[in-house]
């Protein structure tokens, strides 16, 4: 079954409103799936920026705002979701912080702060998902991780280490799932064209950039495409894998 035949899916995307989070809610919706857009409703600015981005698809995109570190925030928001639109069918864990440092300046604020969001929200989001997905006997959950996940860097031992996790989770998770129609996988996005990069110091993007075989950063694009690849129906025999998007700046076998 393809998405043409296939029932029109509900797409749940955390950061959607986000850098990478907003592209692959449109790309989803493009691909004709109905997609929630999660993400914090304390960005105001931004809530009215992606409604604007998102006119040509604004029928089947549609913004609840929703904290992912809270653990019964997201129970309450998959339930609301559960009774409006009989479930979700899609989970794309895109939300994600960085709070950069070098572990000896370090504190346990940036490194709780991050764990939140980027590990314990993959947590709070799936742990609410699954058991609707695992009872209607299909779903597709793709967590992005990250190229620094996979290599580590420099000033940033709680992201590395989260990411890294988000991974260990996603194979853990698929093993539990892999006989109910569910899918887990991981996306490692390389450095992009987002406000989270640009947020690094122009020297260090600099060097980062000219190490990129393809020569440029990646765009949000080059992700989602990715993503709405591992949420595809006919992708089910894909699952507790990891596909890296990064320019060939880290590759391996
Ligand atoms: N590589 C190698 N050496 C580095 C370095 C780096 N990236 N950053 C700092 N250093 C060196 C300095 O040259 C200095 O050396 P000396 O002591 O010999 O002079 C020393 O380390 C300074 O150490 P500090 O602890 O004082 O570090 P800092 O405060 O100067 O820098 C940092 C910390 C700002 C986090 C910096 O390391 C940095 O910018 N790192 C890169 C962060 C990064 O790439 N973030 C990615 C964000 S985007 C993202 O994460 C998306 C994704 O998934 C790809």
């Amino acid at each position: 079954m393809n998405e043409a035949t296939s029932p029109k899916r509900v797409a749940l995307v955390t950061g959607g409103i986000g850098g990478l989070g907003s592209e692959i809610c449109r790309q989803l919706a493009q691909a004709g799936r109905r997609v929630i857009a999660v993400d914090l409703a304390a960005r105001d600015e931004r809530i009215g920026a992606f409604r604007q981005e998102m006119a040509d698809v604004a029928d089947t995109v549609t913004f609840e705002p929703g904290d992912i570190s809270d653990f019964d925030s997201c129970q309450q928001l998959i339930a609301r979701i559960e009774q409006q639109h009989g479930g979700v069918d899609i989970l794309v864990n895109a939300a994600g912080i960085t709070r950069d440092a070098s572990l000896r300046k370090m504190t346990p604020q940036q490194w709780h702060e991050l764990m939140q969001v980027n590990l314990d929200g993959v947590f709070n989001m799936c742990r609410n998902t699954i058991e609707g997905m695992t009872t209607r006997g299909f779903g597709r959950i793709v967590n992005i991780s990250s190229v620094n996940g996979q290599t580590g860097q420099f000033g940033q031992t709680n992201y590395s280490a989260a990411k890294a996790g988000v991974h260990g989770f996603s194979m853990a998770l698929a093993r539990e799932t892999a006989r109910k129609g569910v899918t887990v996988n991981t996306v490692s996005p390389g450095y992009c064209d987002t406000p989270m990069v640009a947020a690094v110091a122009a020297e260090v993007r600099a060097q980062i950039i000219a190490g990129i075989p393809v020569g440029r950063l990646g765009s949000p694009a080059d992700i989602a495409r990715a993503v709405c690849f591992l949420a595809a129906d006919d992708a089910g025999y894909i699952t507790g894998a990891n596909l890296p998007v990064n320019g060939g700046y880290f590759m391996s076998f």
